[in-house]
């Protein structure tokens, strides 16, 4: 039956290298609304986020609408939005093509989880191990491996450890800030070879976005971006990716790949007209300078009409048309070699 082999061998080689499911870990910038679950005030389940997702719904979702991962798994041909762990409604079924374990206000660093009390990455990769164990108990051993190996795993996670932990006045961290960021990419070493060794292969490790012009860090300086911030993110940035370079030869089959969103965002924000916006500098919400989760539900007559015409939601994190342009680049840029 050497035929059979002729014909099937091809099609086996195209399923292999499609992306059957979108595992996320990180912070707010990827979580669709594990933090619902759990006790924190670094929520956003009510009013105004979620303002133009389906329905008006909010999910915890940190914007008005999608995150930039729903849009890549909507790319990947998989469903238009990842749900979260925690959600005890979902089945496995229903996590079985895409699932986030992400923690707002979390950080690579233990200490950043602990400062609003939310999910620490250890207990992401718990969660991690769990769910691999519930889908090979509903699928069997051979599918579920399938999927944790030809799955793509994104990692967004890093700024609030800087912004939360290491630049807060309540921050105990000593040292200079480049042995923090040394620290922090050995955790970040280490939580990609925890998702080696249970099995993933296709791994994407976004890059820090130019945090400093986030509205939060323009308040307290004059309205202009932190520029300390922004260098920062570049050099935490430039390490991550020869951190990547190096892996790809450690680990046996790996191919991690780094999102540039630092690029976009700057661009965006450098000539926000370009790109249709009309504000780059405060958020939607509120006056747009400091209010973030519940201070936006608060603030709500000063909310602005369309979001479209803004970066950034709240003072942290940007609208779902923001979020569309980093899928889209990234999409084009980086992820499309698992296309
Ligand atoms: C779970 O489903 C029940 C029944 O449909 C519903 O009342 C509840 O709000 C849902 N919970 C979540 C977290 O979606
Ligand atoms: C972080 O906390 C977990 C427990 O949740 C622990 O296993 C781990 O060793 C800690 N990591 C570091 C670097 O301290
Ligand atoms: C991505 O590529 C598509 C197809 O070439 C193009 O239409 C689109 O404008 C690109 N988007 C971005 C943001 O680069």
């Amino acid at each position: 039956m050497w035929w059979l082999l002729v014909v099937l061998a091809p099609v086996a080689a195209a399923l292999a290298s499609k992306v059957p499911a979108v595992i996320v870990f990180g912070d707010s910038s990827v979580d669709t609304g594990n933090n619902n679950f759990i006790p924190t005030i670094a929520r956003s389940n009510f009013w105004p986020y979620g303002r133009d997702y389906a329905d008006g719904v909010p999910t915890g979702r940190f914007s008005n609408g999608r995150l930039a991962t729903d849009f890549i798994s909507e790319a990947f041909g998989l469903p238009p939005s990842i749900p979260a762990y925690l959600d005890a409604n979902l089945s496995i079924h229903d996590l079985s093509t895409g699932v986030s374990f992400a923690s707002a206000a979390t950080g690579l660093d233990n200490a950043t989880a602990d400062v609003l009390r939310v999910i620490p990455i250890a207990q992401q990769l718990r969660y991690f191990k769990e769910y691999k164990q519930r889908l090979r108990v509903a699928m069997g051993e051979s599918q579920s491996e399938e999927i944790i190996r030809e799955a793509l795993y994104i990692w967004s996670i890093g700024t609030n450890d800087f912004i939360e932990n290491y630049y807060s006045q309540l921050s105990t961290r000593h040292g200079s800030v480049g042995e923090y960021e040394a620290y922090l990419l050995g955790l970040a070493e280490a939580a990609i070879g925890d998702v080696h060794a249970l099995g993933g292969r296709k791994m994407d490790f976004t890059g820090l976005t130019p945090m400093g012009c986030l509205p939060a860090e323009r308040v307290g300086n004059r309205g202009e971006c932190n520029e300390e911030y922004n260098a920062v993110a570049r050099s935490f940035n430039g390490k991550l990716q020869e951190m990547a370079g190096r892996l790809n030869k450690e680990l046996h089959g790996l191919r991690l790949v780094y999102a540039d969103t630092y690029n976009v965002l700057s661009a965006v924000v450098d000539t926000p007209a370009d790109y249709g916006f009309e504000n780059a500098v405060q958020g939607c919400c509120g006056t747009g300078l400091f209010e973030a989760g519940y201070f936006c539900s608060l603030s709500t007559s000063l909310l602005c009409p369309n979001a479209n015409k803004y970066v950034f939601f709240d003072a942290i994190h940007p609208t779902e048309k923001m979020y569309k342009i980093i899928a889209d680049t990234v999409m084009n840029t980086t992820l499309h070699v698992f296309l």
